[in-house]
């Protein structure tokens, strides 16, 4: 039985982030200031905090400036609007990431597309978006990128090969089945309403799972020789005697690796990427903004 190789996105992710500290010590005396990364939290959700707080601590150690706004759970959209504008218009302020889910009394969307395209270092407002479906350069979302950035070092060019996205959020799958596309693969969406699942991954030279479903992708979906890029983070149910679940993706790692060429672990595959990837678009953000 073959075994895949690890793609270590740690790794990967520690690399990045030192090219990011070097354009960030190139930024401050050209600009007199450092780069900075505001982020924005509402409300308590303890996943979002653990977030928020390797965020802050990333930023300042690749020598950015970190603005961390943290908001009541019942913060009302006006205070929040309020709040990106004075971001937007902050000479300081190089990236702004409002963090996701917001608390549901609150219009994400219409909060998102408040933020100044030039400073949407999420890559999530219409027009990064657009951007992106145009093929034209903008700021791209983080996790997709990050992924895109795993593939090309394992894969170098990818035109023409089959990929398959399964899911179709905003965050991951419609960004990253574009990045796909630009890249001149043969690209699928698959999603919760897509007939015979498995048959439609075994086409597959590139998976991108990201649905949320602790394992749900297995050995027998996978075409032998795959690449695998597994975005899940899901907390598994603590087993007798522990108090916390182990952490999973969306793919049955032991499974899957007996028939795929390459797959990144959970934890330690693209996890790491989403904030080096951040912090890339903030010093590529406060570099345009600078010019
Ligand atoms: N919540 C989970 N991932 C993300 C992300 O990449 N951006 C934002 N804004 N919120 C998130």
């Amino acid at each position: 039985m073959t075994q895949a190789s690890i793609i270590d996105g740690k790794a990967f992710a520690e690399g990045l982030r030192g090219k990011v500290a070097e354009l960030a010590a190139k930024f401050e005396p050209a600009a007199g200031r450092k780069a900075g990364l505001a982020v924005v939290l509402v409300g308590e959700d303890p996943a979002s905090q653990v977030y928020v707080r390797s965020k802050g601590k990333q930023t300042v150690a690749c020598g950015m400036a970190s603005f961390e706004h943290k908001l009541p759970e019942d913060t009302t959209q006006d205070v929040l609007l309020a709040l990106v504008d004075q971001l937007n218009a902050d000479p300081l302020v190089d990236g702004i990431l409002v963090q996701l889910p917001l608390p549901k009394h609150l219009d994400e969307q219409a909060v998102v597309d408040r933020i100044s395209p030039s400073k949407d270092v999420d890559g999530l407002t219409p027009i990064s978006t657009g951007r992106l479906a145009l093929g034209l350069p903008g700021l791209v979302p983080c996790t997709p990128l990050g992924s895109l950035m795993l593939l090309k070092d394992r894969l170098g060019n990818l035109s023409g090969l089959n990929a398959v996205v399964i899911g179709r959020s905003i965050l991951v799958g419609k960004p990253m089945a574009q990045l796909l596309l630009g890249e001149n693969c043969t690209v699928t969406i698959a999603h919760s309403r897509t007939q015979d699942l498995p048959e439609v991954v075994r086409r597959a030279d590139i998976v991108v799972a990201a649905v949320g479903r602790p394992e749900m992708v297995k050995a027998d979906w996978i075409k032998p020789g795959a690449t695998v890029i597994d975005v899940g983070i899901n907390r598994l149910p603590p087993a007798e005697g522990s108090e916390k679940g182990r952490l999973v993706g969306d793919v049955d790692f032991a499974d899957a690796s007996t028939v795929a060429g390459a797959i990144t672990p959970v934890p330690g595959g693209v996890g790491p990427m989403t904030i080096a990837v951040l912090l890339r678009n903030t010093i590529v953000a406060a570099h345009r903004n600078a010019d």
